[in-house]
């Protein structure tokens, strides 16, 4: 999100603060729009130094090396001229040759020219040939267990056979929007949604609006279909059983009275990206799984400083009402058993997924990988708070193309690493492994276990580098690591080390991994870009000249480097207030000085551009349009509180009879060939 007036009332408790300071959290009128960056405190507590703290450094040592052109912080001090010479130079190497979009604000998804934007699969949508038809003011759980849920986020193709006509598509469910969802619940006071007390069955819905959707898909006379009867086709939800393995796996910390094992939990919540792994596993990641905990520890319990450093527990969902493991003062133990990563086997519809314990818990963004050339598989993840920190894990073991159930374990063994940004431009990453270093057992590390389960803690004292809000971390063929940082309002004061008062609109980073060596514990790293409107000297914003009143953007989040090698950067954020702009997907000439973007898709008013996923053959993008409705206050289209009953849009279907839904979308170019060139 941008500035702080220009934030919608919604909070997102990804950053384990609520914004929305006047409504309550006590589950009575609990929060309801959508999960937003909040603007308070984050919760690391240690005195580590920012990010901001050393990129401003690191803008001082490029300006050394490379003069004023590279180095200036703020674009109206460089000459023009200057600008205009690095462009000229960039533009024998642009990789993007299609026609922009016009940034703006309205109620629709738009398309650069010469491409479709098919909608694929909507919110209720059917994921099996039984499916109950879509009936939005009778919604029922078991309805909405059979069909496609909320939300969608993360969005995973899994070829079948090797094509990029015909395989299994994986999407995220990340959270709910009650006041979009359903009918009846929203009363508007003083120009605010208040949204009445969940009963038991709208809490039910949003737990089978949660989770996942497997679905096969194929491309038939150039459009892509649900095939509907497919065999391995999947609902996972906030009940599906799940097994934890790796380090902590049986830990008394992780046995409920439901679980006396430590090993079998239900469900898995606010999985917001993920990854698609070389042996073709999904992985969901789960983010801001404090949220749905209500109640207080009992006194003096043990667990209490963990949980805070979580924000255990939040209370925006009221499910704890209903459902007594989400209520910390009845299941204590609860909040351990979720903030991991899982793994499902897709080829297998009945296969328990796995959550696997050795990658680390924390807020967890999304689980991106790439096999090493010496076998191992490594796998890059963020920790969305602001003041958290990067991650990689290492597998022990190697990936063997050949042998598809031989890799099924190999998230289980291996070396979770956290990053250290110096200001000399290397990047260490340190090993959180048990008896090294601080973690011993007189830091109340008495395994690896306990390592695992307070992952956060472990980093804090290793001396890990705060990051402005890690997000989507997408390793590259060459070495190279992109690092989307999505924003930081907490640093309210200006100074030398950041030009920035505050990182309103985020920031990418690149790594080159030692040697082009993605286990190596040391790098190399560069800022790519300072996000943000480039006209406006203060903001610092670092996009080439060559980019357009339409091609910058703020907020970064999710990414994909595409089989070509080029970097596609999906934003959540960017709003009327903040950017002038609904949020979408940019393509971004990596090369070069400064970076070049150009805007190639956007959303409708209220959502955020999540996805986006390129086919292999680079002929199909999908990307996720979550949350569209949820806002348009400070869009003069529309002006007022939106909720079900007065949506700020009806996308996609424009019906009366229908409200807005989340759906997922297909772009491929008219005539057929690859995207984007
Ligand atoms: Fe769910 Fe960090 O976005
Ligand atoms: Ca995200």
């Amino acid at each position: 999100m941008g500035p702080g007036p220009s934030r919608p009332r919604g909070t997102r408790f990804d950053n384990g603060v609520d914004e929305m300071s006047d409504k309550t959290s006590n589950q009575s009128v609990f929060r309801t729009s959508r999960l937003e960056e909040a603007d308070g405190d984050g919760l690391n507590p240690t005195s580590n130094r920012t990010m901001g703290e050393i990129i401003a450094a690191r803008f001082s040592r490029r300006g050394f090396l490379r003069g004023s052109l590279a180095a200036t912080a703020i674009a109206a001090t460089v000459s023009p001229m200057a600008l205009m010479t690095a462009g000229k130079a960039k533009a024998q190497t642009a990789k993007f040759s299609f026609t922009e979009v016009e940034a703006g604000v309205d109620a629709t998804h738009h398309v650069a020219e010469g491409y479709d934007a098919d909608i694929l699969l909507r919110w209720g949508d059917a994921v099996f040939a039984d499916s109950p038809d879509f009936d939005p003011a009778n919604q029922t759980p078991e309805a909405q267990a059979r069909q496609f849920g909320y939300n969608n986020d993360y969005v995973g193709f899994i070829p079948i056979d090797g094509s990029s006509e015909h395989g299994m598509l994986v999407v995220n469910h990340e959270y709910t929007n009650e006041h979009l969802m359903f009918p009846g619940i929203v009363t508007v006071v003083d120009g605010k949604v208040e949204v009445a007390p969940a009963d038991r069955k709208r809490v039910d819905i949003e737990m089978a609006a949660h989770g996942g959707t497997i679905v096969e898909i194929r491309k038939d006379g150039g459009k892509w279909q649900v095939v509907r009867d497919g065999a391995r086709n999947r609902r996972i939800t906030s009940t599906t059983e799940m097994e934890l393995t790796g380090p902590a796996a049986g830990h008394d910390r992780l046995k409920t009275s439901a679980d006396a094992t430590g090993t079998k939990v239900l469900g898995t919540i606010n999985n917001c990206a993920g990854g698609v792994t070389p042996w073709g596993t999904y992985i969901m990641a789960e983010e801001n799984f404090h949220g749905y905990f209500i109640g207080e520890l009992p006194e003096g319990h043990p667990e209490a400083e963990n949980y805070k450093r979580y924000g255990v527990p939040d209370g925006s969902y009221a499910w704890g009402n209903f459902h007594e493991r989400f209520d910390v003062s009845k299941e204590p133990n609860e909040p351990n058993r979720f903030g991991w990563v899982v793994e499902v086997d897709v080829a297998d519809p009945n296969s328990v997924p796995k959550k696997r314990t050795a990658l680390g818990r924390f807020k967890h963004e999304g689980a991106e990988s790439i096999v090493n050339k010496d076998g191992r598989v490594v796998f890059y993840l963020g920790d969305d708070e602001r003041f958290d920190y990067v991650y990689k894990f290492v597998t022990a073991g190697t990936y063997d193309e050949n042998d598809r159930a031989a890799n099924m374990n190999l998230l289980d063994e291996g070396t979770l690493y956290v990053a250290k940004f110096e200001e000399a431009g290397t990047v260490t990453w340190m090993p959180l492994v048990h008896g090294e270093g601080p973690l011993t057992a007189e830091n109340g590390f008495a395994s690896q276990a306990d390592v695992v389960i307070e992952t956060r803690r472990a980093a804090d004292l290793l001396g890990a580098t705060p990051m402005d809000r890690p997000e989507d971390i997408e390793p590259h063929g060459d070495g190279r690591v992109y690092v989307m940082l999505t924003n930081n309002t907490r640093r309210k004061e200006a100074n030398a080390a950041n030009p920035r008062v505050d990182n309103a609109f985020g920031h990418i980073i690149e790594i080159n991994e030692e040697g082009g060596d993605f286990a190596s514990t040391e790098g190399r790293w560069e800022i790519l870009l300072k996000c943000g409107d480039p006209s406006v000297a203060e903001v610092g914003a670092t996009f080439s000249t060559e980019t357009t009143r339409n091609g910058w953007f703020g907020m970064p989040d999710n990414c994909a480097v595409d089989s070509d090698g080029r970097l596609w950067v999906s934003t959540d954020g960017n709003s009327p207030k903040a950017t002038g702009r609904t949020d979408g997907l940019w393509a971004v000439e990596t090369e070069g000085e400064r970076p070049t973007s150009k805007l190639f898709f956007r959303v409708p008013i209220g959502a955020e551009m999540c996805g986006p996923l390129p086919t292999p053959d680079l002929t199909t993008f999908f990307v996720a349009v979550q949350h569209p409705a949820d806002g348009g206050d400070d869009w003069e289209g529309f002006g007022r509180p939106s909720y079900y009953e007065d949506l700020s849009t009806r996308w996609p279907d424009f019906r009366d009879d229908m409200p807005v839904r989340p759906a997922v979308v297909a772009i491929t170019r008219q005539g057929g060939g690859k995207i984007g060139v």
